[in-house]
């Protein structure tokens, strides 16, 4: 059953102006006929300003799919995705490359920074791109906060695996994006560097109003989030707030995950 998104039973549903992203009827469809996979199978989600949303589901659940569709890494098959007033659907490729640069943060489970950059030149690589100049002042709190100050000059080769995913969040976090998606960015790091990683995150959305949107696996990490929103089979399967690892734990136990 997919429950619909910010409505509270009773009340109308939130103003569409506080959802920093929303997909509407989103579908994507890989191949065709009788080999099709439905990877969403129409999906109508809304993400607040403002909050930390982590997405969870089983795996091959749609994830993924959905993440790189709202983030317009990916063109869904059907649908729409409105990042504040924009849908991205309708954006030529030059357009979307260009708002992804200045609006859209991203953060891979493998980190994917560029290994011949040091780590102050991988942050502001996608600015650069955008032809952006970073602010300065911003840059240096975004830097202390994630404690890298001593490593700006390092390669990632020379940084452990939580510092590589520190600047990534840096990287994301320097254009002031509408909004970070993260895909399972603790997926690779140790439960320490995870638990930092998870905080700068909650940290980001708590003094910074940043909008966070994570898919994870774990319920641990799940309940650093405002709110937790359930995918099954392509389509919403339920959501919780103020997650804790149990009830999230109990919810996916209810999806036979
Ligand atoms: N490029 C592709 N071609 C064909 N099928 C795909 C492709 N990408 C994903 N799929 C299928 O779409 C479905 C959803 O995949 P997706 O990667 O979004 O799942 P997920 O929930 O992120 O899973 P996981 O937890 O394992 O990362 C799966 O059945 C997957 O096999
Ligand atoms: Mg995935």
């Amino acid at each position: 059953m997919s429950v619909p998104v910010m409505t509270v039973p009773g009340e109308p549903p939130a103003p569409l102006s506080t959802a920093a992203v929303r997909a509407t009827g989103l579908r994507k469809t890989y191949g065709s006929g009788e080999t099709a996979v439905h990877a969403l199978a129409g999906v109508d989600v809304a993400f607040a300003a403002g909050e930390f949303t982590a997405i969870m589901g089983p795996s091959g659940s749609g994830k993924s799919t959905l993440m790189h569709c709202l983030a317009g890494l990916d063109t869904a098959t059907a649908g729409e995705v409105w990042l504040g007033g924009t849908d991205l659907t309708r954006l030529r490729d030059d357009e979307l490359t260009k708002l992804r640069r200045q609006r859209i943060g991203f953060v891979f489970q493998s980190f994917n920074l560029l290994p011949v950059l040091d780590a102050r030149d991988n942050i502001v690589l996608p600015m650069q791109l955008a032809g952006l100049r970073p602010d300065t002042a911003w840059m240096d709190s975004v830097v202390a906060r994630l404690g890298l100050r001593e490593r700006l000059g390092h390669r990632p080769h020379e940084l452990s695996g939580g510092q590589q995913q520190r600047v990534a969040i840096a990287r994301a976090l320097l254009p002031r994006p509408d909004v970070v998606f993260a895909d399972e960015p603790t997926g690779n790091l140790d439960s320490r560097s995870g638990a930092e990683v998870l905080g700068l995150l909650r940290s980001s959305v708590k003094e910074t109003g940043q909008t966070v949107v994570m898919v994870t696996h774990d319920p641990v990490a799940a309940a650093y989030a405002d709110r937790v929103v359930l995918l099954a089979d392509g389509l919403l399967a339920g959501e919780l707030s103020d997650p804790t690892a149990e009830s999230v734990l109990d919810a996916l136990r209810g999806l036979g995950a």
